[in-house]
């Protein structure tokens, strides 16, 4: 068999050219729930926003390699990392645009000199982007907030904000059959979530694994699942779609909580960032050296050949009781763990289940978590 490391077929796509995600909008459970991270491992973990590789930190990981082949996903990296290294609290979310500020400029100054030169020379040139907030520059970001304040024109500002101070589910499950759930919002779906109008948002290449069918519906199925069923009141990810903030500084991502803030600073030392692909990076680490696996969905680009390599590999450089995770778009076909031919790989079906039924963010199938047996 060769030991030849693989290449990406995504890597030179245009999307991946710009900052695609400004945050991750994988639910942020998986981290928790799903791979239960635990106070001194060591975490394998695709960068995308950045908000894992921050989380893992704050659950007390020993060592964080933050990995993406578009280097700007390691650059707005860098940036968070920069901006709680040199901020307070408050600096901090008026920085990211999650809070009004009138003068970001004067506070990316005072980030600056946190900055790695590659990471620094970008954001120089990006001055729009730091002016309007950093957690609006990814275009995946920018798409869901989009949809957000086009629903907010087409349901009414009251209506949002009633639906956001719903805390009884029975209440939220009439409430949104009542006031929501009608030919508008169906109508708004199909047009927003057509292959045609995805691919020009995102890229045709996002969806080079897609599975036949208009993806409207299904996508609109999850969103009826988080707007009936999620409780509202903590659905910070759906929240910032429409505000572009969060509900409060202890309803947001892990590591922007206020009461994180002070532990995940004094343990930013503790992350690597390195930029690359998967299929070459995985394939220089050491055995035993790895205890989570975050993919996100990374494998929704992979073939499933390349697949089965890189799960073997997994198996290589994990250690003892390793888990791994990974999201499935629903655009995207499943790369299955049961066809890789690997048997160290034990799938938790149960768990997975839990935390897909829950996530507050739409847009994934299924996610997928699995105990790693590390090779004998
Ligand atoms: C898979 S994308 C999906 C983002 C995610 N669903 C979210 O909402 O955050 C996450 C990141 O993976 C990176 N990526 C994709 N394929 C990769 C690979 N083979 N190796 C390294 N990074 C990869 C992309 O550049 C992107 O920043």
């Amino acid at each position: 068999m060769t030991k030849e490391p693989l290449r990406s077929r995504v890597i030179e796509a245009d999307f991946f050219q710009k900052v695609g995600y400004s945050t991750v909008w994988e639910d942020e459970r998986i981290v928790e729930e799903g791979l239960a991270s635990r106070p001194g491992e060591t975490a394998l973990s695709i960068t995308s926003g950045g908000d894992f590789s921050l989380q893992f930190l704050v659950r007390d990981a020993a060592e964080v390699h933050s990995l993406d082949f578009n280097p700007r996903q390691n650059f707005l990296l860098e940036f968070k990392r920069a901006a709680v290294l040199r901020l307070g609290h408050g600096e901090l979310w008026r920085l990211l645009g999650l809070a009004p500020e009138s003068d970001r400029r004067r506070l990316y100054e005072r980030v600056r000199p946190g900055l790695p030169d590659e990471a620094l020379r970008y954001w120089d040139g990006q001055p729009a982007a730091v002016e309007a907030g950093v957690l609006r520059a990814g275009k995946q970001d920018r798409f869901f907030h989009r949809a957000g304040r086009v629903l907010t024109l087409l349901q009414g500002r009251a209506k949002v904000r009633r639906y956001f101070a719903l805390t009884d589910p029975e209440e939220q499950r009439r409430y949104f059959a009542a006031a929501w759930n009608g030919p508008a919002w169906r109508l708004l779906c199909d047009a927003l979530f057509s292959r045609t109008l995805l691919d020009f948002a995102f890229h045709k290449d996002h969806f080079r694994y897609a599975v036949e069918g208009h993806p409207g519906p299904r996508i609109r199925a999850q969103f009826d699942r988080i707007l009936r069923d999620v409780p509202a009141s903590t659905n910070f990810y759906l929240y910032w779609a429409f505000y572009g903030t969060y509900p409060g500084v202890e309803n947001c991502p892990a590591w922007l909580r206020a009461s994180n803030f002070d532990r995940l600073r004094a343990r930013l030392g503790r992350l690597q960032v390195h930029t690359g692909e998967l299929e070459r990076f995985i394939f220089a680490r050491p055995d035993a050296s790895i205890d989570c696996f975050n993919f996100s969905n990374i494998f929704d680009w992979v073939t499933e050949e390349a697949f089965s390599r890189l799960m073997r590999e997994v198996v290589r450089v994990a250690r003892p009781g390793a888990r791994l995770c990974y999201w499935t778009n629903i655009v995207n076909t499943k790369r299955e763990l049961s066809k890789a031919g690997v048997s160290e790989l034990h799938e938790d079906h149960d768990l997975a289940r839990r935390v897909h039924a829950a996530a507050r963010t739409p847009g994934y199938s299924s996610c997928t978590v699995a105990r790693v047996d590390a090779k004998a």
